[in-house]
């Protein structure tokens, strides 16, 4: 069900008016002064640090270090020269700074405070990638709703969330915060998140304004090195990277943050095809764009801005509002506007956009938070339940041989592998209130289904190659048991911004403690807890069963002993493809079919030289988009497209039927995928179109009915403009993006029918 969701782009007369009533008083500076967003926080200072934890300790309270502000920053807010805060996460801070900007500036404009919450606030979330793997867009609004009620009790009004880069490319270490690679589903993401982020009545009477990010095709950056250098066409940037943006305006977000990244030579924060033409000239899209951090001053190394003031004036010049941290609107846009670089109307429209966010933010009526709000309702009870639903539908089951799994207690476990017992690197990316203590590892979770002495633990080695390691002490471990729980993957800091990574397998010795424990002949039933997908084609040929758990957040051990158990049947399934080897990258599933596509199925790729192929492996991925196992199985039938022949204005309706053809309950993402067969401009393989998670008991079925309008057939025609071409469809239904159900349909033009 969804629930009650602020926009923030619909116009409203009044909340215009009294933004041009406040503009008409502001000076030059303190117009620019809302476009100035600032970390207030000086450096580190050591005997501070020394003296808050002393008295915390005197005082038997929890010690949090609280950094002094930078020795200008009251001074500064005072002058009204600062719009908005960053990550500052003190109600007590936010309200001080607050209370000088309402009380003490000449127009007591309030400040807007933002933070990155990116799969939680306290109550942590499985990283967002996994999020997406529940294929659950109800959930996962709910999971937003939940870092929106701390979040905004803790005083911030304005998350830098969702994450919404398509990434097809696991280097990435970023890939750990999106949707994965498709589209679709980052619209339907994009979309679910905006509302859970924004939505209404949160205990805090507050609101919260979403900023998705990062705009745009960051994740296209070559070789996946963070930061680096992006390069595609026009119509890759319409087709397949704006499109969870444009789902995220229209789902009400009111703000987007811009992209570090360069496109073709024009870095994003300062390209005028980007900011202007496309968000205000074609969208219409009144919203905030706020720079990523230091992205105004960034645009001097990228060697498109001489200086600090070149790149102020290029960034507003090509339609960015706001800037974070660097201060190249704080120092030079007065003189750039005295000068006549920059016209002063730009000023004006960028203030107006800030200023409009705040009023319909409420900030003006309540710019202050209840400072003992957040201990009643951070980690309360019925949100450590939401983070365990949505974990246990995060995680994916890529094999299941003999059905191994589910686990049938009494097992004799050995349970192997440094992530066992890892409280932060559940945590994953991006989880700015680190509380390990509030994780339960998998452990923790293992001890609610066995009597202590079914199980024993030996990590066998550490993630990194550089620690001590045990194999020895693991394979002598597992000698008395029925079954082997490998528990391995990444640590927590190998994902997330500025973690790219070349070599994708198992971190250090950890492939070679596998490989030590397949030596014993014993099963083995691996859980991987990783922040991107793995290059994993020896580890998961040498075990059983394979569970990605994914970097799962506060409940990842719980859930991965209720799935191990079966008291929760897996329904996950993978939201990007994964590669058999790193020379595949970029792989994934909506890839064009060149002129010389790999054969089908079967054929010896090593004598056909001359196709689209590798000569040392299949071009398919190990594990292809769309796939999980679940405990049951489900059949699909009676595949219908009514009507066969339809007009680009037409809705064509596919029915299927859905069974249950195994013996427990369990949950099926169904998929539909079409493929435009010849186009003006070619056109991908697969495309996914529509997607249903449907649960069903043993032996039930279910009618399952899509509608797909022709406009959702669009792509970005030769004239770059979105266009619905005639011609044939190939459509499928089925359970990943391999296939399924086929059928065929017609768009005809209007004209033509009789
Ligand atoms: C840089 C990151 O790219 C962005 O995602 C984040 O919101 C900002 N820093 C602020 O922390």
């Amino acid at each position: 069900m969804q629930t009650d969701s602020h926009t923030y782009n619909q116009p409203d007369p009044a909340t215009e008016a009294r933004v041009e009533a406040l503009l008409a008083q502001m000076t030059l500076p303190e117009k620019i002064g809302q476009l100035v967003q600032l970390n207030p926080f000086g450096p580190f200072d050591p005997d501070e640090y020394d003296r808050q934890k002393a008295e915390a300790a005197a005082n038997g309270r929890p010690f949090t270090y609280i950094p002094p502000l930078r020795h200008d920053m009251e001074a500064l807010l005072r002058a009204g020269r600062v719009g908005s805060f960053l990550n500052v996460m003190l109600p007590g801070v936010i309200n001080h700074c607050q209370r000088i900007a309402v009380e003490e500036s000449r127009l007591g404009i309030p400040l807007i405070a933002g933070g990155d919450v990116i799969h939680g606030f306290r109550t942590i979330f499985p990283i967002p990638l996994a999020e997406s793997c529940t294929w659950n867009p109800p959930l996962l609004e709910r999971a937003a709703r939940v870092a929106a009620e701390e979040a905004s009790a803790s005083g911030i009004d304005w998350i830098f969330a969702p994450m919404i880069d398509v990434a097809r490319d696991l280097r990435w270490g970023r890939i750990a915060e999106g949707a994965g690679e498709d589209p679709f589903v980052g619209m339907a993401m994009a979309r679910a998140r905006v509302r859970g982020f924004q939505a209404a009545d949160l205990s805090s009477g507050r609101r919260i304004a979403a900023c998705p990010k990062h705009y745009v095709g960051y994740g296209a950056a070559e070789a996946g090195r963070d930061y680096n250098t992006a390069d595609f066409s026009e119509r890759t940037l319409r087709d397949v990277y704006l499109p969870p943006f444009k789902a995220a305006f229209d789902a009400g977000a009111g703000s987007v943050m811009s992209a570090f990244n360069e496109i073709s030579g024009i870095p994003a924060t300062a390209n005028p095809l980007l900011l202007r033409a496309i968000l205000r000239d074609e969208w219409q899209w009144p919203g905030v764009v706020l720079s990523d951090y230091e992205a105004v001053h960034e645009l001097i190394a990228h060697g498109l801005a001489a200086d600090l003031k070149d790149a102020a004036r290029l960034s507003i010049l090509a339609g960015l509002d706001m800037e974070m941290v660097s201060e190249g609107y704080a120092t030079h846009l007065a003189d750039l506007v005295a000068a006549g670089d920059v016209p002063l109307a730009l000023v004006d429209e960028a203030a107006r956009r800030v200023l409009r966010l705040k009023f319909r933010l409420g900030l003006f009526a309540q710019p202050y938070t209840d400072e003992t709000l957040a201990e009643t309702i951070i980690l309360r009870p019925d949100f450590r339940t939401l983070a365990l639903e949505v974990a246990q539908e995060s995680m994916v089951l890529l094999k299941n041989e003999d059905d191994i799994l589910p686990l049938a207690p009494p097992t004799r476990l050995a349970v192997i592998g440094p992530l066992a017992d890892s409280h932060a690197d559940m945590l994953g990316c991006w989880s700015l209130h680190t509380h390990p203590e509030d994780v339960e590892t998998v452990l923790d979770g293992l001890a609610a289904y066995l009597p202590a002495d079914a199980w024993r633990y030996t990590p066998g080695c550490p993630i990194r190659a550089s620690e001590p390691t045990d194999i020895a002490a693991a394979v002598t471990a597992v000698q008395d048991a029925d079954v082997i729980l490998l528990v391995v993957g990444e640590s927590a800091d190998m994902s997330g911004e500025g973690h790219s990574r070349t070599h994708l397998g198992l971190p250090g010795r950890q492939q070679e403690l596998a490989d030590a424990l397949a030596a014993t002949g014993k099963p083995i039933v691996c859980v991987l807890m990783n922040g991107r997908p793995l290059v994993i084609p020896r580890l998961a040929a040498q075990v059983k069963a394979l569970l990605v758990g994914w970097h799962g957040g506060i409940r990842a051990g719980r859930a991965v002993a209720d799935i191990l158990f079966g008291a929760v049947n897996p329904s996950g399934k993978l939201t990007a493809s994964w590669p058999r080897a790193e020379g595949q990258i970029p792989l994934y599933y909506a890839h064009k079919n060149t002129g010389r596509p790999a054969a089908a199925a079967g054929v010896k790729q090593f004598a056909e030289y001359f196709k689209s192929v590798y000569l040392d492996e299949p071009n398919s991925p190990l594990f292809p988009f769309g796939f999980g196992l679940s405990y049951t199985r489900f059949a699909y039938s009676d595949l219908r497209l009514d009507p066969p022949t339809i007009t680009p204005e037409e809705t064509l309706v596919v029915t299927a039927t859905l069974r249950n053809v195994g013996s427990r309950a369990g949950a099926e993402v169904v998929q539909l995928y079409v493929r435009d067969l010849v186009g003006s401009v070619t056109r991908p393989v697969k495309e996914l179109k529509g997607f249903q998670k449907v649960t069903l008991q043993p032996g039930e079925r279910r009618a399952i009915r899509f509608e797909l309008p022709a406009q959702a057939l669009g792509f970005t025609g030769r004239e770059m403009r979105t266009v619905v071409e005639p011609g044939a469809f190939r459509l499928w239904v089925g359970p990943d993006c391999r296939g399924g159900l086929e059928g065929s349909f017609t768009v005809e033009e209007a004209h033509r029918r009789g």
